[in-house]
């Protein structure tokens, strides 16, 4: 006990202490990533509650035992469509899904090549996984080559990249690292988590490119506006891991709602693919105003606009500030960042207005 209060104390002195705060909806959220609203949307609202009036509110077990239903498979079938991959399988959320991929798909002796701002879920799937992890520059490909080139384990060898970055908003090179990949026989996991629904007519940044990873990871939690996670890949791979995920076997399937939900937001992805353009140009525009008053929007190209500030406890002043103007853009602070890169992470979404953009780039000037 002593421990953990020392290490809160130290958490308070040097900015970083969490707390969890009610959300009630009464303030303009630039930090949800329900990017296209589709969390709200009549029609994805109205086939969840179709699902649990038809198959109840739970899966009821593993979907190896009695948990696999139509709706699951009736999902896996339209996020392969969408992703442009061969099949797809549901997991229990996008953090499952990567602890799962990697920890089933790799053995000792195998080596991740992983890229230092991977998303948290990609980390701790590498490292609870028995291969040996090298973590490269970010977004860079000369780093990642070297890596790869002066690796002489002989163990499969896999790259693991966000396409768009969480914290950042920026996009990895993905036409070079797909050539990498191909090139030294790598195996290629690329997690689509924040460009599913929004770029590429819906299908991501690796379909919008015309590439084809060995495995696309996702959420249904984000643009699909529900909860789950899943992997897009071949039908072999597919296989191997309904038998070998921890992640996947050990657990409940997708409870009818949520899996009912994310299948409502891609019946409106089918009809309005390209819902994201109008969201990413907008983003362009706010990030281009903020870039040309001299702000740091962290190299961002997607609907993620961080505004970088520094110093923890400046962040979270800056962020306070915002909450008293009606605004919420919540502080991003180390370890999820690195030291000394606190920023506000604003997120934009489809129902933002450019007025709204707008206001939030008054507040940044006024500081
Ligand atoms: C890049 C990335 N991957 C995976 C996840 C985890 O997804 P989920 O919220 O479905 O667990 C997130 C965010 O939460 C993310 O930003």
């Amino acid at each position: 006990m002593k421990t953990l209060i020392e290490s809160m104390k130290k958490l308070e002195n040097q900015g970083l202490i969490r707390e969890l705060r009610l959300h009630t909806g009464e303030f303009l959220n630039f930090s949800t990533n329900d990017y296209l609203n589709l969390s709200s949307h009549p029609l994805v609202k109205k086939r969840a509650i179709e699902a649990v009036e038809q198959f109840g509110t739970g899966a009821g077990g593993s979907r190896l035992m009695a948990g696999n239903l139509s709706l699951h498979e009736e999902l896996e079938e339209k996020l392969a469509k969408i992703t442009g991959m061969e099949t797809a399988l549901v997991f229990g959320s996008g953090f499952l899904t990567n602890m799962g991929v990697l920890t089933a798909l790799s053995v000792r002796g195998d080596v991740i090549f992983s890229d230092k701002l991977n998303h948290a879920s990609l980390i701790d799937g590498a490292s609870a996984s028995r291969a040996t992890v090298k973590r490269y520059r970010h977004c860079n490909i000369e780093h990642l080559s070297d890596l790869i080139c002066s690796d002489n384990s002989s163990g499969q060898k896999f790259i693991v990249t966000d396409s768009v970055f969480s914290m950042n908003g920026d996009i990895a090179p993905l036409l070079e690292i797909h050539k990498l990949a191909r090139s030294e026989d790598c195996i290629l996991v690329v997690d689509e988590a924040h460009a599913i629904g929004v770029f590429g007519q819906g299908g991501g940044i690796c379909k919008s490119l015309g590439i084809v990873p060995d495995i696309i990871t996702g959420t249904l939690s984000k643009a699909l506006g529900s909860y789950g996670g899943f992997a897009a890949c071949t039908a072999p791979t597919r296989e191997y891991l309904v038998n070998r995920s921890r992640s996947f076997v050990y657990t409940t399937g997708l409870p009818p709602a949520a899996t009912a939900a994310a299948l409502g937001a891609l019946e409106i992805l089918d009809s309005t693919p390209s819902m994201g353009l109008p969201l990413l140009n907008k983003a362009a525009q706010f990030r281009n105003r903020l870039n040309e008053l001299g702000f740091d929007t962290c190299n961002s190209n997607s609907q993620i606009v961080p505004v970088k500030v520094g110093g923890n406890s400046k962040a979270v002043t800056l962020s306070k500030s915002f909450e008293r103007a009606g605004i919420l853009a919540v502080a991003i602070r180390p370890p999820t960042v690195p030291e000394g890169t606190a920023r506000l992470r604003f997120s934009l979404t489809l129902s933002h207005s450019m007025e709204d953009a707008m206001q939030v780039i008054s507040l940044l000037k006024a500081d």
